[in-house]
């Protein structure tokens, strides 16, 4: 029975800016997206027909599931190559939090089922089918420093992250992407965050400057629709933190420290006014390319 384990790791945007709005309704984006160590647990193994369980009751249990939308685009691509499937999906990334949640557990559906069953596909060929999925999955496929254009499909490797040291705190809302853009007046953004910068800072090595490029244009989009998550910003500011942002179109707020000692303190410390927060770190190409566990046939 062909069977396989697979990590599928939460992301953060460290920067993400908004060029225009597009004829086919997306937006075009520049973003620097960075893979973290939190994550979710996909075992994959054959079955007599397509099945996925869960651990968390607020994920839609049926077709309409990404990770099962993966599985299905897999069979029609590659007929007779994929056999049933049973997924099962460990949650811990939270739902609707701008986390990527739902897309890194399709795009680790795609690479497993890419090992499991010998399709020897490249990276570039399962972003191309992840992009049909959406927007972020491919991001997902590769990783775990990107530079993300287009609608957010378009994928350049960017140089390894220093390792930076997070701590996450997630409302216990979700928010629309689709009503975050629909909200967003580009053509009154004034200040638009300085991409390059923290792609010149990657490329330095610089944690410094890789934290003060740090920015995100739906933040006030997100903010006019929820207060609350931007009352969550002011907070983690206001508790010590120099660096706090929304990551993609929200509600998951984080503080980025260079240091674990300085994240761990002030984890310690915003954990009495928000006692769900994760203390979290960006992860290496290393920890990413052991992901898949091939158990093979058994
Ligand atoms: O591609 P995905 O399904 O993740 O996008 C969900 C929705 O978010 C889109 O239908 C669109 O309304 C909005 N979106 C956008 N511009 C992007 C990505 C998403 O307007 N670059």
């Amino acid at each position: 029975m062909l069977q396989a384990k697979i990590t599928a790791y939460a992301k953060i945007n460290l920067v993400l800016d908004v060029l225009r709005k597009r004829e086919d309704g997306y937006h075009e984006v520049a973003m620097v997206m960075q893979a973290v160590d939190l994550h979710d647990t996909i075992h994959l193994k054959e079955a007599e027909r397509n099945w996925i369980t869960t651990n968390n009751r607020h994920i839609p249990m049926n077709m309409n599931n990404l990770a099962m939308r993966a599985v299905t685009l897999m069979q029609r691509e590659f007929s007779g190559q994929v056999p049933k499937l049973e997924v099962t999906l460990e949650k811990q990334i939270p739902v609707a939090a701008g986390m990527a949640g739902g897309s890194t557990d399709c795009a680790a559906v795609m690479l497993g089922i890419n090992q499991i069953c010998n399709l020897g596909l490249t990276q570039k060929e399962l972003e191309y089918l992840a992009s049909q999925l959406g927007s972020d999955i491919p991001f997902c496929i590769g990783g775990p420093t990107a530079l993300a254009t287009g609608r957010g499909e378009l994928i350049e490797p960017l140089p390894e992250c220093p390792e930076l040291h997070l701590v996450l705190v997630k409302p216990p809302f979700g928010v629309s992407t689709p009503k975050v853009y629909g909200n967003l007046r580009i053509h009154e953004v004034a200040e638009h965050p300085d991409v390059q910068q923290c792609i010149d800072g990657l490329k330095a090595g610089d944690k410094a400057q890789v934290l003060n490029a740090m920015g995100n244009v739906l933040e006030r989009s997100t903010f006019e629709l929820q207060p609350k998550v931007e009352q969550i910003k002011n907070g983690m500011l206001a508790c010590g933190a120099e660096h706090v942002l929304m990551s993609g179109s929200g509600p998951t707020v984080f503080a980025a420290f260079a240091e674990q000692s300085q994240a761990e303190q002030y984890y310690n410390k915003l954990r009495r006014q928000y006692p769900g927060a994760v203390l979290t770190r960006t992860i290496s190409k290393k920890q990413l390319d052991e992901r898949v566990e091939n158990y093979g046939r058994k």
